[in-house]
């Protein structure tokens, strides 16, 4: 077989807070993947780094009151004791805010330059006067020009999803200095992404993306790329541009360069040829892992990026979903917004590899961490079935047959169709289908476990004439959990180790695995144990207690007296109903909305609905959604929107989900 050279990424985390289990998902994703290859015998590099620029982390230095430098410092720190308290078995962690990557993206922004890919306009921005800074949309609130509702962020209203730009803010404010912002004209650099069409279609053809992906940025095509502002203007952390004094590269331009640079910083180290890895034409693979949030960056500008400046284009870019807990985003008021230290305290690492991984499939579904489904899962997978077999038919063997396996496997039927499933199993490896990979895994550890509850080993010891059919159970039953241990090492690196001591041989994957052979095992000593419900609660507990503590007054009051109550009256006044889409189409100048017509069993009624990030307009049509029928007719800068569909907020401000119900529910049907 030919052994294959592969780089890795996941995306870089900002250094402005601690991780959190979202971030570890993606983490454990992609590491799983890289620690397969390795184990198959191919060349795997995994590099990552901290994302360190940008107007957040310069505030948040502000904040704790120390440099930006010395921030990103720490948080680096925290960060790198996140992932190893995962295994997260990266070959670098680095940091954008590198020489490396000051080069590379001069390097990148000259290439763009030199090809005309640059454009250079002046803009009118707002001002905060007070701080001497630019005002990103987020940094600016006010009470939106349409409902009226006080304290909007940026460009569109969380209460009635009107979207505008921030000039038409009412009493628009500062967000940092509460000072009233000023309009004040600046020269920025922008990236022609225009004269990509082509090379970018041709990109979103290639199979290097998702279906639902290359689909998604197929539509913001169709809609006409904006060309990119890339440029900032002074206060920034970040690299100023080489010949524009008090320009900065916007952080998102300097990002995915990180890459590369965290790679050029292991070839220094370890003398791995970088071009052979990123020079046009290369042979080697490269794969980054992402969240759904970012594939515009990773499969528009950089692929964009990378062609002006005479760099290969990635092999795959691999989208997943979003964690949620519990069913909902994480939240900081249920102790559901769990940190990555958080969790290592009070639970094993291995128990969410094992949970992320048993869920994880190749899309970009999210993917709900439900605690007590977590608990049962791991505790009856793990210790009850994968370790029950070492732990229930080592002994047998020690005392038996001097710690020793039989020459000939018993079962042969049982032990071929263990072999068998070997490339089954590593092809769903391969293909990020982990829940796959999990289920065919358990289903040879639950046959492994009736062959030897059938015979009963225990009894079989007891008497002279049945003792040899003992050891023959269990010298079978070790060979088993070994290919299970080889089976699961990308997900259970530690496991593995303990069993590779305990079977006292090599894990590695063979295409054909062979048993063990009169083969003299180490001691047995425990591999892991249940995990207490408890240990969950306590987790939680404590993370309610600090976050609570930790967010701002009103909603930390919130969050200790509860959602503000409502009483049965009012909850009683809204009346929600049934209603079908007939019809669905996109608002021009609102990238959020889509309009919907809802036959309401009654008559057809106008609204718009926030849900545009996750539907096409025609695949909305013929759903049976909920309306709210008695709300007050608004007059939107679209048209009228004549009541209000009921929609999940499950992707975390990421865009609504429809909230449906069967299509045996006739439109008019009353919800109580
Ligand atoms: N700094 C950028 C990425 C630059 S890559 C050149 C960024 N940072 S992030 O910290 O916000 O997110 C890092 C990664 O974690 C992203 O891929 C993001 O999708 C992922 N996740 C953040 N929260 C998540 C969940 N709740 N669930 C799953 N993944 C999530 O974006
Ligand atoms: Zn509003």
């Amino acid at each position: 077989m030919n052994r294959r050279e592969i780089l890795v990424t996941s995306a870089l985390p900002y250094a402005n807070a601690p991780l959190h289990l979202g971030h570890m998902l993606e983490a454990i994703q992609t590491d799983i993947w890289c620690r397969f290859q390795r184990q198959r015998g191919n060349s795997c590099y995994y590099v990552c780094a901290d994302d360190a620029h940008g107007t957040a982390i310069m505030l948040k230095a502000e904040e704790t009151g120390v440099s930006p430098e010395q921030h990103i410092e720490t948080i680096k720190k925290s960060h790198e004791a996140d992932l190893a308290g995962f295994d997260i078995a990266l070959d670098n962690f680095y940091t954008t805010h590198s020489e490396e990557n000051r080069e590379l993206a001069s390097r990148v922004f000259q290439a763009l330059k030199s090809n005309g890919h640059i454009l250079r306009k002046q803009i009118t921005q707002a001002f905060d006067e007070e701080k001497g800074l630019f005002l990103a949309d987020r940094f600016i609130k006010g009470t939106c020009p349409k409902c009226k509702t006080p304290d909007q962020y940026g460009d569109n209203c969380e209460a009635c999803g009107a979207t505008y730009t921030p000039a038409e803010l009412i009493d628009a404010v500062s967000a940092l200095s509460g000072s009233k912002p000023v309009e004040k004209e600046s020269e920025h650099y922008f990236v022609d992404l225009s004269q990509f069409d082509t090379f970018l279609r041709d990109w979103l053809q290639s199979g290097s993306l998702q279906n639902e992906i290359a689909n998604k940025l197929r539509e913001w095509l169709d809609d006409g790329l904006q060309a990119w502002d890339i440029s900032r203007d002074a206060p920034y952390f970040g690299f100023e541009i080489p010949g524009h004094p008090g320009k900065y590269f916007y952080v998102w331009l300097d990002a995915p360069i990180g890459y590369m640079a965290s790679f050029a910083n292991l070839c220094q180290r370890e003398g791995i040829s970088f071009d052979h890895y990123w020079a046009e034409g290369s042979k080697a693979e490269l794969y980054h892992f992402i969240g759904k949030d970012i594939i515009n960056f990773h499969g528009l500008f950089w692929p964009a990026m990378l062609k002006s400046s005479g760099f290969r284009l990635p092999t795959q870019v691999h989208a997943h979903g979003f964690v949620t807990v519990n069913g909902t985003k994480m939240s900081k008021s249920r102790g559901t917004f769990i940190n990555a230290a958080s969790w290592l305290k009070h639970l094993p690492a291995e128990s969410l590899r094992y949970y992320y991984a048993a869920k994880l499939g190749a899309g970009v579904e999210d993917i709900d961490l439900n605690l007590e489904d977590f608990v049962s899962r791991v505790n009856s997978d793990l210790v009850g079935k994968v370790i029950n077999i070492a732990s229930r038919c080592s002994g047998f063997l020690k005392r038996l047959n001097d710690n020793k396996t039989l020459p000939e496997i018993a079962n042969q039927q049982l032990w071929d169709k263990a072999v068998a499933a070997s490339p089954v199993i590593a092809q769903h490896y391969e293909k990020r289908e982990y829940s796959r990979a999990i289920r065919e895994i358990m289903t040879l550890a639950d046959r492994a476990n009736e062959y030897i509850a059938r015979e009963e080993p225990w009894k079989l010891a007891k008497s002279d004439d049945t003792r040899a059919r003992a050891v023959e159970v269990c010298s079978d039953a070790i060979n088993l959990f070994r290919l299970l241990a080889m089976y699961l090492q990308p997900v259970l690196p530690e496991l593995a180790e303990k069993s590779a001591a305990f079977l006292a041989c090599s894990l590695d994957w063979e295409d054909q695995p062979q048993s063990l052979p009169n083969h003299e095992l180490s001691e047995f000593t425990p591999l892991m144990t249940r995990i207490d419900p408890k240990q969950v609660e306590a987790m939680l507990e404590e993370n309610r207690a600090t976050q609570a503590a930790a967010l701002p007054a009103n909603k930390a009051e919130k969050a200790q007296t509860g959602p503000d109550l409502i009483d049965f009256k009012h909850f009683d006044r809204v009346d929600m109903r049934v209603a079908r889409v007939t019809e669905c189409e996109l608002v021009e100048g609102a990238d959020k909305l889509l309009r919907l017509v809802l036959d309401t069993g009654a008559g057809h009624i106008q609204v718009f609905s926030g849900i545009r990030a996750w539907y096409q307009p025609e695949e909305v049509v013929g759903r049976h959604v909920i309306y709210v029928a008695n709300l007050e007719p608004r007059k939107m800068k679209f048209g009228l929107s004549e009541g209000m569909v009921l929609c999940t907020d499950e992707t975390g401000g990421n865009g609504l989900k429809l909230l449906e119900v069967a299509s045996s529910i006739p439109p008019g049907t009353a919800i109580a």
